[in-house]
């Protein structure tokens, strides 16, 4: 008989729905795609109708729906936090409270009434799902599993096993303790989001110089050889205030936190610095000690700081381990993945299928995609201009373009599921040229001009370029670029002058290696995205180089888009040149003029 099981995380941050039938992921989005609000944290109605769609089922099909968190621990901690410093916690407790009364403790309730069926409905810790989401994915059937994130109910990171189709957590550390939490506190105090900002603060980090490693281990967090952390809480003012960090934090760092939009200085650069080499001493205790408590050969990473690729990258280079596999949307929106796959592994005890060596997520590729008649409609319904491209010329014309210097959008197939576009939602742009980050970041993606972009690269070709071998789908792992391609720099600059150090060329492929010569890759397979593959290999074929900057298809802000005019708005918006949706080929001098009621960049907050 088959199974049905959807599972779903909310209430947090980053909202997603996940179906699995038999064991295999169907369909998996974030609620944002759909909402267009970043990391909209409400109730996924449509990431949940999406999925039913997509799986050809209706609610009363399912067998389950499992949600990625168990409510009452949640609220026995927030209770316990509160209670510790009662009262001065008063007004985060007040902010908190009538939200919890109201939604999250009445969850089964929710679901029913939300599906109009009676489903059983389970409920799963986090960092089971967190676990689950990396583990059931993963090629191997015997593994370590690591998970680190800001908190889940009352554990922070966790250490534990997966052996077929068994997870067993051995190990936790508990909130207040929490690498994630600590990090964000950082992330507040530079100016960013917490949340959405740390991969600013790691985009930041090579820039700085590390001399605040001590104060944050003499301080803040006494970290200890087993990876276990403590973190001393008369510098953080989470339990009591909405804030991460006070007055007595901005003491340690000569000043007060850096307002946001504001100038990046020295201090930030340093800052960055210093928590990076803390989070890479952190992360690589614990994957020992994961190493030392479960003896396993393979090891699998969830939770949000998973998503720390220089840490990833020198796990893969360092730790104990032989091989590592890290789910993709390792933050919560892929708790609803490990929610869904534990009701069907672990309620309904269902064995795994074979693996065959490649991993379960199918290149994640798992959200909405549209079909080419559903395109054309809507472009003649507008009358936007557009060339049908015919199959064979489809890759050459992008390539083509792209080697001329010209940004393009590219559209094509399911939408990716995690916080990376993979090629499904991509801007793509030639890294050989000296001008394109900086175009791409003020003239397109309206951000901050220090932010680093990555590499696709054809995946039998990466030893070519970086000094890696092996394979890293998801773009979750740094990787330096080879000496040969390098071209010495000049000194570092010991000013607050960001601009200077970037405008640095840094090698042949300047626009996605960052200036400690790392880079963050996404090796490119020919069975998961042919026609990204394609298009990889004709601008090889025209240039020589099978690299070519990727970054997310939106701005500042916005969600990565997911539906054709969701794509058309975002490229009249921006400087990209043209736009390939499904073998229609916009260009933007033939578009008609585009004008807007308001400003749409009031549209999006900053993220
Ligand atoms: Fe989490």
């Amino acid at each position: 008989m088959t199974i049905k099981v959807l599972g779903i995380s909310c209430f947090y941050h980053d909202a997603a729905a996940a179906l699995v039938i038999d064991g295999r992921p169907v369909a998996a989005a974030q609620e944002e795609r759909f909402t267009r609000v970043k990391h909209d944290p409400s109730f996924p109605t449509n990431a949940i109708l999406y999925c039913l769609e997509e799986g050809g089922i209706r609610p009363s099909d399912l067998d389950a729906v499992v949600f990625y968190d168990k409510p009452l621990l949640t609220f026995d901690r927030l209770l316990s936090s509160y209670l510790a410093v009662a009262p001065r916690g008063l007004r985060s407790w007040l902010h908190a409270m009538p939200r919890w009364l109201s939604q999250k403790l009445f969850f089964t309730r929710i679901i029913r009434q939300s599906l109009g069926t009676d489903t059983t409905v389970l409920f799963t810790k986090h960092h089971l799902a967190h676990a689950a989401s990396a583990f059931y994915m993963s090629p191997f059937d015997n593994a370590a599993i690591l998970t680190m994130d800001g908190v889940g109910e009352w554990a922070t990171t966790t250490i534990g096993i997966g052996e077929g189709n068994r997870i067993r957590l051995l190990a936790e550390l508990w909130f207040p303790d929490s690498l994630g939490l600590l990090y964000s506190a950082l992330t507040h105090f530079c100016g960013f989001k917490v949340n959405s900002g740390e991969y600013k603060l790691m985009g930041l980090a090579p820039y700085g110089e590390p001399r605040y490693v001590d104060v944050i281990l003499h301080e803040l967090a006494d970290l200890k050889e087993d990876g276990s952390l403590r973190l001393n809480m008369a510098y953080f003012t989470f339990l009591h205030t909405l804030r991460m960090t006070g007055d007595r934090f901005a003491r340690l760092f000569g000043g007060p936190a850096r307002t946001p939009e504001s100038q990046i200085t020295r201090r930030e650069m340093d800052l960055a610095a210093s928590i990076q080499v803390v989070t890479e001493r952190a992360v690589l205790s614990m994957v020992r000690q994961a190493h030392r408590i479960t003896h396993r050969r393979f090891l699998c990473l969830a939770g949000g700081v998973a998503l720390n690729c220089v840490a990833n990258g020198r796990v893969l280079r360092e730790g104990p381990f032989e091989a590592l596999w890290i789910q993709p949307a390792a933050g919560d929106a892929g708790g609803a993945l490990g929610a869904a796959l534990l009701g069907y592994h672990g309620y309904f005890r269902r064995a795994r299928t074979p693996s065959n060596g490649r991993d379960r997520q199918r290149g994640s590729y798992l959200g909405p995609s549209f079909s080419r008649d559903e395109i054309a409609a809507f472009l003649n319904t507008y009358g936007y201009p557009y060339h049908d491209l015919p199959k064979d010329k489809r890759a050459t014309t992008v390539a083509e373009f792209l080697a001329a210097g010209k940004i393009v959008a590219f559209f094509s197939g399911r939408m990716e599921y995690g916080p990376r576009a993979l090629g499904a939602r991509s801007i793509l742009g030639d890294p050989r040229r000296d001008d394109t980050q900086r175009i791409m970041n003020l003239k397109i993606k309206h951000r901050e001009s220090f932010r680093p972009f990555a590499p696709a690269v054809l995946a039998n070709r990466v030893s070519e370029f970086f000094a890696f071998q092996g394979e890293s789908p998801y773009m979750l792992i740094v990787a330096p670029v080879l000496e040969a391609r390098r071209v010495q720099r000049g000194p570092a600059i010991q000013d607050d002058n960001l601009l200077t150090l970037i405008n640095q060329r840094r090698s042949d492929i300047p626009a996605v290696t960052h200036w400690d010569y790392s880079a963050r890759l996404q090796t490119v397979h020919p069975d998961t995205h042919p026609e990204f593959h394609e298009v990889l290999s004709a601008f090889s074929s025209l240039t020589g180089f099978p690299v070519l900057v990727n970054t997310s298809f939106n701005v500042r802000g916005e969600p990565i888009v997911c539906t054709p005019e969701d794509a058309y708005r975002c490229f009249m918006r921006t400087e990209i040149d043209a736009l390939y949706l499904e073998g229609f080929w916009l260009l933007k001098r033939e578009q008609p003029a585009w004008a807007e009621q308001s400003d749409w960049r009031s549209e999006f907050a900053l993220d």
